[in-house]
């Protein structure tokens, strides 16, 4: 580099921490970093509505400082994930990073967290793996390896003996495609095959013949947030459920953003998951009805949650701290909380900084007219089982 160019980047960069240092020391800055556009924008939606209805719910002055929600479109990429964290770290000193709605964004970020000693609260992104990319990294959104076991051990007590795997060929479709396989078959049951699709512009047509030509009581699935709508279409257009072939998976594949416009075929689909927009709670009945008020009659789905809790915490840890600020003083005051969420109640584990939650086992169902996975057993707190290894 010139040495005039470098020059000019340090006193630009010397500028703007003055600047900033002197015009917003009350701020409390949260860089929220969400997949806006491209295939993943509705998590990106999702995450930031609910963002700011915690924020309208609970006010933008904690502790005595005047908190800001900086949402950043990173598409979906990492390297811009990356590129957008280390910006706002360095030149709008960040409190805290946010967001990511994929793996493989919360991955490319974590040095980031790291060297800069920010806490990185993840909504999202649901490999187990990640919370051990860097001590400052938080999850409130959950694991695959959580939810995969539920259905595998309710599978095999309800005809299901015989399933192929067809999964995402990243980090929470392997760990959904292991964690399920190994549970299932401890339970009795056989997977015959194991599938992996692309993760970008997947066509499940060749897979679902396999499927078909296999003829398993039943595939297993996990498709990211967004993607379940396309995979039951073909589902359908293939004639598997017409051959008596079943779907299970996590509730990723329901996911409530897109389960009503889905159609009949998504009906007695069986997932397991921490979340449900028709979980029967006070606290998740009053969120499902704000969060619809205030966004034109969207329905929150488990992305909206991850968001939602994430809030919480990173607001919780600013008062704890009594708005000191501090990336270490934060990070220990969100370790450990314990609440009541619109999931239902949920921890922090301060061991792990990864989250314990129910999973439940749902089933579609319509209810005055709509879809809805309808939760008819819960597994209590559930740690990530990918951690104990
Ligand atoms: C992830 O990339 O970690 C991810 C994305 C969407 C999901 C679950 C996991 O629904």
């Amino acid at each position: 580099m010139q040495k005039r160019h470098l020059l000019n980047l340090i006193t630009g960069a010397a500028l703007a921490v003055c600047g900033l240092a002197h015009a917003q020391d009350n701020a409390f800055k949260i860089a929220l970093i969400l997949p806006m556009t491209g295939p993943f924008a509705s998590t990106g939606k999702q995450i930031e509505a609910a963002a700011k209805l915690y924020m309208a719910q609970n006010g933008d002055t904690v502790a005595g400082k005047k908190v800001q929600l900086i949402v950043k479109d990173d598409a979906g990429t990492p390297d811009t994930t990356k590129r957008l964290a280390q910006e706002m770290v360095v030149n709008d000193k960040v409190n805290v990073l946010a967001g990511f709605g994929l793996t493989p964004l919360a991955l490319a970020t974590a040095p980031i967290a790291t060297q800069s000693k920010t806490p990185l609260v993840v909504m999202a992104a649901a490999t187990s793996s990640i919370t051990q990319a860097s001590p400052f990294i938080v999850r409130t959104s959950f694991t695959l390896p959580q939810a995969a076991v539920g259905i595998a051990d309710w599978a095999p007590n309800n005809g299901i003996k015989k399933v192929v795997s067809l999964v995402s060929d990243y980090g929470p479709g392997i760990d959904a495609e292991k964690y399920f396989k190994d549970r299932f078959t401890f339970n009795g049951g056989q997977v015959v095959e194991t599938l992996r699709v692309p993760l970008r512009n997947p066509d499940f047509a060749p897979f679902l013949q396999k499927v078909r030509d296999a003829k398993p009581d039943a595939i297993f699935t996990f498709v990211p947030s967004g993607a379940g709508a396309a995979l039951m279409k073909q589902f359908a257009e293939r004639g598997l459920d017409k051959a008596g072939i079943k779907l299970i998976g996590t509730g990723d594949v329901t996911d409530d953003d897109i389960l009503n416009g889905m159609g009949d075929v998504a009906l007695g689909v069986v997932t397991s998951h921490h979340y449900s927009a028709s979980h029967k709670s006070a606290v998740n009945q009053k969120f499902v009805e704000a969060f619809q008020k205030a966004n034109n009659n969207l329905r929150p789905n488990f992305m909206a949650v991850g968001g939602y809790d994430g809030m919480r915490v990173i607001y919780e840890a600013l008062k704890a701290t009594k708005g000191a600020g501090g990336g270490e003083a934060l990070l220990a005051a969100m370790k450990g909380q314990i609440f009541e969420s619109p999931r239902g109640p949920m921890f922090i584990d301060a061991q792990t900084r990864d989250v314990v939650h129910n999973i439940y086992i749902r089933k579609v169902e319509k209810v005055n007219g709509q879809l809805y996975n309808q939760e008819f057993d819960t597994i209590k707190d559930v740690k990530d089982p990918g951690k104990s290894k």
